[in-house]
C-alpha cells in the first residue's frame, strides 16, 4: 500500500458482508450506508458527485439522471448478478465500468427455486397455515388419503426458461427428483443438453407441456413481460409457475387473473413488480400462491461470496485491470481502468 496517497472513494450502498468491506478498505476509502433501508434519493445524489466508485444494490436504481451528478465516478459494481437498476448505456457513454456477480450465487438461488418448487406442488405453506390456525385438529383426523394431496415430481416435465448459471443448476437439482427437463434459451446449450440430457424447446412449446414453468432469465427490453396473458392461457391448467428471476419478467395482472381463474394450478414467486411487494396486493389474496421476499441468494456463504467478487471486481479496476466480471465490455473501448 503506498501512503501518503490520495486513495479512491468508494460508497458502499449498505452493509454487504465484512470480508468484501475489509478486502476493499486496502485500496478505497470506504463509506458504508449502515442503515436497513437505502440510502435516500436526496442522499444518493449527494454521494454520487464525490465518489470514484459505487457499490449498488439491486434496489437502487441508477438512472441516467442521478448519474448526471457524477463528477468522478468510474465504476460501478453491483453486489447482485442482475443488474436491470442500472442504466448501462448511460454508464457506458459516460465512460463508467458496471461490474456484477454471476456464478457465486448460482447454486443457491437454485436451492431456494427448489424449495419453492416443493413448497407449492406439495403445498408446504398451506399445510403449516393448517397446522397453525387449528384447521388440523378441527378436521379430526390424523391422516386421510385425500388430506392436502400435491403434485408428485417425478416423472413430471420441467420447463426451465433461460438456462444460464442458475437455470443449469436447477437442471441439476430436480434431475435427481425424476422429472424430465426441457429448457428455453435464447442460445441453445448444447453442452448443457449432453451432460444432464435436458432438451431444446421453443417457448411456445416449452410453456405447453411444462408441468412446472421457472424463470431464470434477467430482466432486459426483450424479456419484459414475457409471460403475459396468452403465455399463461397456454400453460397446462395444472402447471405451476416459478419466479425467482425478476418480477417484470411476468405480467402481474394477468398472472393475478390465471390464478383467480385457475388458468394454471399456482405459483411461488421470490420477485415482484414493486418490492417490497406491498401489503394489499391482490396476489395475496389468492391461495394458490407461495411468496417470499427476494431471498434467491441469501445463503450465509453465498453472500459472503458477492462480497468477495464485489471487492476483486473493485481492486482489479484500481490496479489497471479490467475487472473480471465487466459488464459493459465496450466501455474499455473508451477509457482505461484504473484511477
Ligand atoms: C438477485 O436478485 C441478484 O440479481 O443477484
Ligand atoms: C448466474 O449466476 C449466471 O452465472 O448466469
Amino acid at each position: 500500500m503506498v501512503l501518503n496517497m490520495t486513495r479512491p472513494k468508494v460508497f458502499i450502498a449498505r452493509e454487504i458482508p465484512k470480508k468484501g468491506i475489509d478486502m476493499i478498505s486496502e485500496y478505497y476509502d470506504v463509506e458504508v450506508w449502515d442503515k436497513y433501508q437505502p440510502p435516500p434519493r436526496d442522499v444518493y445524489v449527494e454521494k454520487i458527485k464525490d465518489i470514484d466508485a459505487l457499490v449498488s444494490l439491486l434496489s437502487d436504481k441508477i438512472n441516467r439522471e442521478l448519474l448526471s451528478y457524477a463528477k468522478k465516478l468510474r465504476i460501478i459494481a453491483q453486489y447482485a448478478v442482475g443488474y436491470d437498476n442500472i442504466d448501462v448505456d448511460a454508464c457506458t457513454e459516460k465512460g463508467i465500468y458496471v461490474t456484477n456477480t454471476p456464478g457465486v450465487l448460482s447454486e443457491s438461488v437454485a436451492d431456494l427455486t427448489i424449495g419453492l418448487i416443493l413448497a407449492i406442488t406439495r403445498r408446504i405453506v398451506e399445510g403449516d397455515k393448517f397446522v397453525r390456525s387449528g384447521e388440523w385438529e378441527r378436521l379430526g383426523t390424523a391422516w386421510h388419503p385425500n388430506l392436502m394431496v400435491g403434485m408428485d415430481l417425478k416423472g413430471k416435465v420441467l420447463g426451465i426458461v433461460g438456462m444460464g448459471g442458475i437455470g443449469y443448476e436447477v437442471a441439476k437439482r430436480a434431475k435427481v427428483f425424476g422429472m424430465k427437463i426441457i429448457y428455453y434459451d435464447v442460445i441453445r446449450k448444447e453442452n448443457v443438453e449432453k451432460e444432464l440430457g435436458v432438451e431444446f424447446y421453443n417457448l411456445e412449446e416449452l410453456l405447453k407441456v411444462s408441468d412446472v414453468v421457472s424463470l431464470h432469465v434477467p430482466l432486459t427490453k426483450e424479456t419484459y413481460h414475457l409471460i403475459g396473458e396468452k403465455e399463461l392461457k397456454s400453460m397446462k391448467p395444472t402447471a405451476y409457475l416459478i419466479n425467482t428471476a425478476r418480477g417484470p419478467v411476468v405480467d402481474e395482472d394477468a398472472l393475478y387473473t390465471a390464478l383467480k381463474e385457475q388458468w394454471i394450478a399456482g405459483a411461488a414467486l421470490d420477485v415482484f413488480k414493486k418490492e417490497p411487494l406491498p401489503k394489499d396486493s391482490k396476489l395475496l389474496e389468492l391461495e394458490n400462491i407461495v411468496v417470499t421476499p427476494h431471498i434467491g441468494s441469501a445463503g450465509k456463504e453465498t453472500r459472503e461470496g458477492m462480497a468477495i467478487l464485489v471487492a476483486k471486481n473493485l481492486i482489479a479496476f484500481a490496479k489497471g485491470e479490467v475487472p473480471p466480471n465487466l459488464v459493459n465490455k465496450e466501455v474499455t473501448k473508451i477509457t482505461k481502468p484504473g484511477f
